[in-house]
């Protein structure tokens, strides 16, 4: 097989501002070992997140040009509307600045004391939209997706024998709805088989409970499937999409995700009443109905960023890069997430460094080691992202405690690839060096965006 090169010619660079290894110890400790806190200017390549940091298309900043900044019936409503049509089929579409903005005006209106989502997993704005009004996020995942040594083809799937159960003891009439998102980003990116979809969607249709896909990475899950499961390697990445929604009643989606925007969103649905309800809250927290939140130009760059994705060549390029990276890490003996997902390397932290317990946050560890050595920006996923706490005060860790490296879009070039292995591969090498850390500042909600840490000595 040829090397799979990048789909696209560079247009327009943007340089990257180099930095030392004493000037990065200094500024990830100012930082409060919270690369949240770092100035991006200070990294060298950031895999915090793939949210929002794609590169435009030369068509996308056409659009950007060409946008219709009428306040309402804008031209560029009609193009975005139609775009997200043609993929999802749902009657109504409703613009929002991004993915959350979606998910609070639904769940205000779904949510309450008493209510109950259940969801393969919950992103982790999801997940505070629903506790929020007081509800609660139940997450139904495969028992394989909670392993990351484990090796299967579609590790996002929801249990769909536990969701039966789950709705059969909470009760129908508590559970508005139910979600499934592709891909399954808390899970390590792991896509859902269209299998799955059709079971979840047959559960919940036995219970008369609508179904709704978060589907931030609708187009890389559609691209697993047309590679790992029978039936679908005819089928364009489009008609595997058209598919998958055609089991939804409504979608929730960023935007700045597979539509390769820097900002955007949106909520669609085929429920009437629910369409209206969620327009009337629109118009008092996003904006008229036709761009949400949005300006002209933002909506002719999502709408355009849709059609884009789309495109196989680059899909396989993507999913390729990411695999290539997690081939030679698991090479070395590195212990991730197997395989790789579709839009990042999640390290298990837990085995990566096996001598810091989930109380002392092992998954800050090496995201503060990744950036000192070679000036990466990521995430941890873990105790610090998700961990609650019991009535003493101890920490109750979740199944996981990962260290997310998100690719962006169209962003970074093979050799930067190959750079983030060398240094994973330094800092995995030295990894009996790597210290605990203590968290000593944390908000109420959210708390790893603004925690602060100190390492035990
Ligand atoms: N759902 C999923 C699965 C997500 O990954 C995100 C965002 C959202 C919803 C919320 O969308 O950011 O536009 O408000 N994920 C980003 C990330 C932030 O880094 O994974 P948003």
């Amino acid at each position: 097989m040829k090397t799979i090169i990048e789909p696209f010619k560079i247009k327009s660079v943007e340089p990257i501002r180099f930095t030392t290894k004493e000037e990065r110890t200094k500024l990830i400790k100012d930082a409060g070992y919270n690369p949240f806190m770092l100035r991006a200017d200070d990294v060298l390549i950031d895999l915090l997140t793939d949210s929002g940091t794609s590169a435009m298309s030369s068509k996308q900043w056409a659009g950007i040009m060409d946008g219709d900044e009428s306040y309402a019936g804008s031209k560029s409503f009609y193009r975005f509307e139609e775009a997200v049509k043609k993929i999802t089929d749902m009657q109504y579409i409703i613009p929002t600045h991004q993915g959350r903005a979606a998910e609070k005006i639904l769940f205000t209106i779904e949510g309450g004391k008493g209510k109950y989502f259940p969801n393969n997993t919950h992103f982790d704005t999801t997940r505070a939209n629903i506790e929020f009004t007081g509800a609660e996020a139940v997450d139904i995942l495969n028992e394989t997706g909670k392993h990351p040594e484990i090796r299967a083809d579609f590790k996002g799937n929801m249990d769909v024998q536990k969701l039966d159960e789950f709705i059969n003891e909470t009760g129908k009439e508590n559970i508005p709805l139910c979600m499934l998102t592709i891909t399954n980003n808390s899970g390590g990116g792991q896509p859902v088989s269209m299998q799955n979809i059709r079971e979840v969607k047959e559960v919940c249709n036995k219970y008369g409970i609508p179904l709704f896909i978060d589907a931030c990475r609708f187009a890389e899950n559609a691209w697993f499937i047309k590679k790992r499961e029978p039936g679908f390697e005819n089928k364009s990445v489009l008609q595997i999409a058209q598919e998958m929604f055609s089991y939804a009643d409504g979608v929730t989606m960023s935007a700045k995700k597979d539509a390769f925007a820097n900002i955007g969103g949106f909520l669609a649905m085929n429920n009437s009443s629910l369409a209206l309800k969620c327009r009337n809250l629109l118009i008092v927290t996003e904006g008229f109905p036709t761009y949400g939140g949005l300006a002209g130009r933002d909506l002719e760059a999502v709408a355009q960023g849709l059609e884009e994705i789309l495109d196989e060549h680059y899909l396989q390029y993507r999913i390729r890069s990411i695999e290539y990276l997690g081939e030679k890490l698991v090479a070395a003996g590195v212990p991730i997430i197997e395989p790789p997902g579709g839009h990042a390397i999640y390290l298990d932290a837990k085995r990566f460094l096996s001598n810091v317990p989930p109380e002392q946050f092992p998954g800050q560890s090496i995201v503060a080691e990744l950036y000192t050595v070679g000036g990466i920006r990521s995430v941890e996923i873990g105790s610090v992202m998700f961990g609650k706490y019991d009535k003493n005060g101890s920490l109750i860790p979740p199944p996981m405690e990962l260290v997310r490296l998100a690719i962006p879009r169209r962003v970074y070039t093979q050799s930067h690839i190959d750079y983030v292995l060398e240094i994973i591969l330094e800092v995995f090498n030295n990894r009996r060096r790597l210290k605990g850390y203590k968290i000593v500042y944390e908000a109420p909600m959210l708390r790893h965006f603004t925690a602060r840490f100190e390492p035990f000595n």
